[in-house]
């Protein structure tokens, strides 16, 4: 029985359905960041050797079992045509890049001579302009004076194809003194086949033997998202924006904590001029070159139009292998960190008088931000100091802010067991749940009465990161990589989820928001499995998930007031629903069955119904997912009721199909 009476109503959380991202399985480098060339400015790569699993991804090991840090490589450059390549710290492009790429090109070179970049596991290439530029400076004395162009090309990486070609005049001789910045639009004259090409950047060895070039910043973006500079993949953006989030969550997750304090994410380092920002050695198995810095996540919900969740660097960093407590800031040392916060939060939205607001300005961004969420710290159930730490933050953060709702990573200690965070009204909590499908199925009234029964009044739920991780089996979640964890989100994964967000939805006085985790994974590489959307370089191999489909059609469908249900026959199991109505009056009922056969249903409302439009999202098969070749095996498809059959009067019978999530459309 669904009552559509108005007095019976509530509003729904209207941000519910959002976003959380961290640059984790190259979401961002090499991802979402739509810089094509990888390793550009030698910062760092990927860990290749000697790896050893740490908790929150890979370190490197020495023979003595100690930490080596990551170093600069050429990961993903290759000579052409002879060109020695080696990396030199003598001669830094910045304060912030010391290592650049050093390119000898033998006195005997002949024909073409220079570098190429073999992209993240290739680059798309397309008929539209690409904002291609580098730094480059020739070494004083070996100098010939001689090199009058330098081209640049994209070219396919299996044959000669060449995509693209574009000379630069060098018109008086480079300095060499100082790096000379080359910018150009280079413009395919046919698309390539595939993404498996690469960007060359050439000289003429008539002109350039004997010459040694520095090279560094090396940059190439396609058409962005919104057209933003430095700005987004557009492929990748699009299907976020098609889910019509309401939020974005960032920068972290374990990849804010950092693997130490001085590794943590720190936002001064990620604002302004490329050149200037040093990147670090994140969490999660790769250098970050921060391009997607603060400001580009603050413009990312811009352009989305929605609203941005920050998490806040809370004086505790992730490594649990051997430093603790040493990964935790001092007590009398924190007054720095806190700090730092709320020059972030100047940084964001103070106006171009404050200090911070002007250098934003300076940056190109004059209009300040308006932050309504902050997240101190991320997961610190891990810390055993956050009972202190966030009353620190919290305190000084509302002084200056005191209209943002600030959020909890934890409340209760898990040692020792009687230092509990307080957490006082009208903050919120975030909640992290990696499960089985049978973990969430159980949850459907988890949030009933919750602030009574927990005792936190006045405290809402943020459920920051959640996802079905494995199969039902005895002891519960599998973390390890073995057979219980899922690859790829699957069918009864989606069903879970959706039954989660069913508890959530209905119960929108204690959750208000909610976020998917992980949001991507680069196929070729990544730390984490199942994510939500699965990418490669071609944009034409993406595949959205079954989660994916799931949390779009509960985004879409979120009626601005819940409707009051009543289950007249029996208990929820297999079928579980909900019901909400839009501002123009249409009425979403969601109905999720976890059984494998049709489960006939009787909707009773209290007004006629007349026309009954559907969503569904199913798949006879439990394990099904969809992957790369196949991915779109199970997405959602509409369908019509035929009212003549369906609908008597204020009555609808329906079969929810077996392993499906559907939502009825009622006008
Ligand atoms: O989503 C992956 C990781 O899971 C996040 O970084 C962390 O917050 C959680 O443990």
């Amino acid at each position: 029985k669904i009552s559509t009476a108005s007095g019976t109503r509530n509003k729904t959380a209207p941000l519910l359905h959002g976003l959380f991202f961290e640059d984790i399985n190259h979401s961002g480098d090499g991802g979402l960041y739509a810089e094509l060339i990888r390793n550009r400015a030698f910062q760092g790569s990927d860990v290749t050797l000697g790896q050893k699993k740490g908790f929150s991804g890979d370190r490197i090991i020495d023979s003595e079992n100690k930490e080596v840090p990551w170093g600069p490589t050429l990961t993903a450059w290759k000579s052409i045509g002879g060109a020695l390549l080696s990396l030199d710290t003598l001669n830094p492009l910045s304060d912030a890049l010391g290592t650049v790429l050093r390119v000898d090109i033998p006195t005997d070179a002949t024909g073409e001579v220079g570098i190429l970049n073999e992209g993240w596991w290739g680059m798309d290439v397309q008929v539209q302009p690409y904002d291609a530029s580098f730094f480059i400076k020739p070494s004083q004395p070996l100098y010939n004076k001689k090199v009058t162009k330098i081209n640049l090309s994209l070219r396919s990486a299996l044959n000669n194809d060449t995509f693209a070609t574009q000379s630069i005049a060098i018109d008086k001789p480079l300095s060499t003194y100082n790096y000379t910045q080359f910018s150009t639009v280079i413009t395919p004259n046919k698309a390539a086949p595939n993404s498996n090409n690469t960007f060359a950047i050439t000289f003429d060895a008539a002109e350039a033997k004997g010459n040694t070039f520095f090279i560094s910043l090396v940059s190439l973006f396609p058409p962005t998202y919104k057209g933003r500079k430095n700005g987004l993949r557009k492929d990748l953006a699009e299907h976020l924006a098609a889910m019509k989030p309401k939020f974005l969550r960032f920068p972290g997750g374990n990849n804010m904590e950092g693997l130490s304090i001085d590794t943590r994410w720190q936002w001064k380092k990620t604002i302004g001029p490329l050149i200037n920002r040093p990147g670090r050695p994140a969490d999660w198995s790769y250098y970050n070159s921060d391009g997607l810095g603060f400001l580009e996540y603050l413009e990312w919900c811009e352009d989305m139009e929605i609203e941005p969740l920050l998490t806040i660097y809370a004086g505790y960093s992730l490594d649990l292998t051997n430093k603790q407590p040493a990964n935790t800031v001092p007590k009398d040392e924190l007054q720095f960190y806190i700090d730092e916060a709320i020059e972030q939060l100047e940084y964001a939205m103070g106006d171009v008088n404050t200090p911070w607001g002007a250098i934003r300005a300076a940056h190109g961004h004059p209009k300040p931000f308006n932050i309504k969420y902050v997240e101190i710290g991320n997961e610190d159930w891990f810390s055993d100091s956050y009972y202190w730490r966030f009353p620190a933050f919290l305190d000084a953060l509302k002084k200056v802010h005191p209209n943002i709702t600030y959020i909890a990573s934890q409340a209760t200690e898990s040692s020792p067991a009687n230092r509990n965070t307080t957490i006082p009204p009208g903050a919120m909590w975030d909640l992290h749940h990696y499960e089985t499908p049978q973990f969430f199925k159980d949850r459907f009234n988890f949030f009933d009465n919750w602030q009574e029964i927990s005792g936190y009044k006045g405290v809402q739920i943020f459920v920051g990161e959640y996802s079905v991780l494995s199969r039902d089996r005895v002891g519960g979640v599998d973390w390890s990589n073995s057979e219980g964890r899922f690859k790829y989100p699957t069918m009864v994964a989606a069903i879970g989820e959706a039954i989660f967000a069913l508890a959530m939805e209905r119960n929108p006085g204690v959750v208000t928001l909610s976020s998917y985790a992980p949001l991507f994974q680069n196929f070729n590489g990544y730390q984490w499995t199942p994510d939500f959307i699965g990418f490669t370089a071609d944009p034409n191999a993406t595949v959205l998930s079954t989660s994916y489909y799931q949390q779009q059609m509960f985004s879409l469908y979120h009626g601005a007031e819940t409707l009051p249900v009543q289950n007249t026959v029996g208990d929820f199991n297999p079928v579980w629903w909900h019901a909400s109505i839009s501002t123009d009056n249409r009425i979403w009922i969601k109905l999720i069955n976890a059984a494998d056969k049709a489960a006939p249903v009787t909707l009773q409302l209290d007004k006629k119904i007349s026309r009954v439009n559907g969503t569904i999202l199913g798949h006879e098969d439990e394990y099904g997912f969809n992957y790369i070749g196949n991915a779109t095996a199970i997405s959602p498809k509409k369908f019509t009721l035929d009212a003549k059959k369906a609908v008597k009067g204020q009555s609808l019978q329906y079969s929810v199909p077996g392993t499906s999530i559907v939502v009825l459309e009622i006008v």
